[in-house]
């Protein structure tokens, strides 16, 4: 099922006063959903690649993004892309180690990182990770942690013309509240001007540690934006994002239902949509 969609041309970190519809998808299952995102990541990888000679993509935490590296580590995307090309990024971090289980990059590395995957493609050096170990082994905090990834995205992702970095693409999960990110319902990183924010831990949803977070305008500045949403449990959450009224301050989620962007959701996740969009 697909929404028609209005592009509006946008300036500023504010979030657009007409973002017009997204394009919804609507598949059986999450594999469905993860070999549908995988190839609008790879399309996105190769515009990008064959634009400027490198492609870099923001990524999501929780359990979203597993299924979603487990086919691009498969045929044909593993064959196919262009990985020494490939730059990762990541759109929120929990501020635990690398190999903590609630990291958000230890689901990429168990399944992409050469040296940290079985026969990785993605060399390690095209990872970014949102610096926790390193501050943590100066005995930082996590507002350190954002100073420098802000640096460090300034430094190598280009911006656009009105000085929002500019991702390849941005894959984004939904949280059962409405958050993305690490971006929560009456958060204050939206009015910040800040590109990175340190984030208290959420006492709502889990995990509840604190988290630094990147501001939701790389996702208006983005011309690749995925929003992936599965299982019955958000069946709710889906349908006021989509269906609802625009509440942003209320439902962060709602900066990614605008024109260009697509949403790939599971039928559990579907059920409780409007019939016929
Ligand atoms: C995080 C995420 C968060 C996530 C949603 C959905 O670090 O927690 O970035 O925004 O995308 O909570 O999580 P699931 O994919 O696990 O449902």
């Amino acid at each position: 099922m697909s929404r028609s969609s209005r592009a509006r041309p946008r300036r500023g970190w504010d979030p657009p006063a007409d973002p017009g519809e997204p394009e919804i998808i609507i598949v059986a299952d999450p594999a469905g959903g993860a070999s549908i995102a995988a190839a609008r990541l790879v399309a996105a990888i190769e515009r990008a690649v064959a634009a400027r000679g490198r492609a870099d993509i923001a990524t999501t935490g929780g359990s979203t993004p597993a299924g979603i590296y487990a086919a691009l580590a498969a045929p044909p995307h593993r064959d196919r892309l262009p990985w020494g090309r490939l730059h990762l990024w990541f759109g929120d971090e929990r501020f635990v180690p690398r190999d903590h289980p609630d990291s958000n990059v230890l689901p990429l590395d168990r399944s992409l990182v050469a040296g940290r995957a079985p026969d990785g493609p993605l060399p390690p050096g095209n990872v970014h990770p949102i610096p926790v170990d390193a501050v943590i082994a100066d005995e930082g905090r996590p507002a350190e942690c954002a100073r420098r990834y802000a640096e460090e995205i300034r430094s190598a992702v280009p911006a656009d013309g009105d000085g929002r970095p500019a991702f390849d693409a941005v894959l984004v999960g939904v949280g059962p509240d409405g958050h993305l990110l690490s971006v929560f319902p009456g958060s204050a990183v939206p009015a910040s001007r800040d590109l990175v924010s340190a984030v208290p831990a959420p006492v709502h949803v889990g995990p509840h540690v604190a988290r630094v977070t990147l501001h939701p305008v790389v996702l208006d500045a983005t011309p690749a934006l995925l929003a992936v949403a599965h299982g019955a449990a958000k069946a709710g959450i889906v349908a006021r994002l989509l269906d609802g009224p625009r509440e942003l301050a209320a439902l962060p989620a709602q900066r990614a239902r605008r024109a260009g962007a697509a949403w790939i959701i599971d039928e559990a996740a579907a059920a409780e949509l409007r019939p016929g969009g």
